[in-house]
């Protein structure tokens, strides 16, 4: 490597969960390795069950202790291994260097309080600001993600906003912190297509404005061609195929890939 060469934003070696179910371990991840590049839109696509939403919980160190054990021999964002980390750091390492999007933001969000609370309080709680800049960055955050009102989605509470403005505000406070990365798990599989178009949009143009990787989890093809660089295939817990996406789609390599692809074309052969 020459000294060019920009660091990886997130660089993940022989990274396993074992699940024990019963008396048996499952590999649900089995020792997959990949790296996301600086400013990069990756998908990491495969069918449900293979081991997506896992990869991601690890990563994050989000596994809960009883349903599963993580392994790796690296996860480093840009410099800072990730792999030894006690969790009383991890805690400032997410939401400030790593964030991550669910797929179901009502989860995600506390139905008691105002969106501006909580959006104020992660710009309070990671950037040190005072209230009245906290509330001064929500506004243009709100703004940012495509809100004309932002005023009045500030007061909203999240019962009151639709699947999609409430995902949307789940961007915004992911983007926060400007970190280095975001996981976003399955972000639109709950939102109809056209507000799908809509969130897909917000994040991957906010993350190449603000140089934010983004690990971008899905099981829909149409979105790993419209909106990503590079796809990894998952399968079984481990990944068979990266490559670019066009090439993906023009010379897919693995035969799962080939079956991906032709069940995605409604092909079934
Ligand atoms: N808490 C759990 N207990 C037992 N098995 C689980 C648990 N969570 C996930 N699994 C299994 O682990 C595998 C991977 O799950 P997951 O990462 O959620 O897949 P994906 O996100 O690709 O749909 C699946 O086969 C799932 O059944
Ligand atoms: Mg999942």
């Amino acid at each position: 490597m020459t000294s060019q060469t920009p660091v990886d934003a997130l660089s993940v070696r022989g990274l396993t969960v074992t699940i024990q179910q019963e008396s048996q371990h499952l590999r649900v991840v089995d020792g997959i390795s990949f790296n996301l590049r600086s400013g990069e839109v990756l998908a990491l696509v495969g069918e449900s069950g293979c081991g997506k939403t896992k990869t991601a919980e690890a990563i994050m160190g989000l596994v809960p202790r009883d349903s599963g054990v993580v392994q790796a021999t690296s996860i480093r964002i840009g410099d800072t291994e990730l792999a030894v980390m006690p969790e009383a750091a991890m805690r400032q390492i997410r939401g400030r260097e790593i964030s991550m999007i669910f797929q179901e933001p009502l989860t995600a969000l506390d139905p008691v309080f105002s969106i501006g609370s909580q959006m104020s309080s992660v710009f309070r709680r990671h950037r040190k600001q005072s209230r009245t800049q906290a509330r001064q960055s929500s506004l243009e955050m709100l703004a940012s993600v495509g809100f004309p009102d932002t005023a009045r989605v500030m007061r909203s509470y999240p019962h009151e906003l639709s699947g999609g403005m409430r995902q949307r505000v789940m961007i915004g406070m992911a983007m926060a912190c400007k970190p280095r990365v975001i996981i976003a798990d399955e972000p639109t599989t709950a939102l109809d297509v056209t507000t799908q178009a809509q969130v897909l949009a917000r994040l991957t143009d906010l993350g190449r404005k603000t140089g934010t990787s983004i690990l971008l989890i899905t099981h829909d093809l149409g979105i790993v061609a419209q909106y990503c660089d590079r796809a990894l295939v998952m399968s079984k817990g481990k990944i068979v195929e990266e490559a670019e996406v066009k090439q993906l789609f023009t010379r897919p390599a693995h035969p799962y890939t080939r079956s991906l692809l032709a069940a995605a074309a409604g092909i079934n052969d």
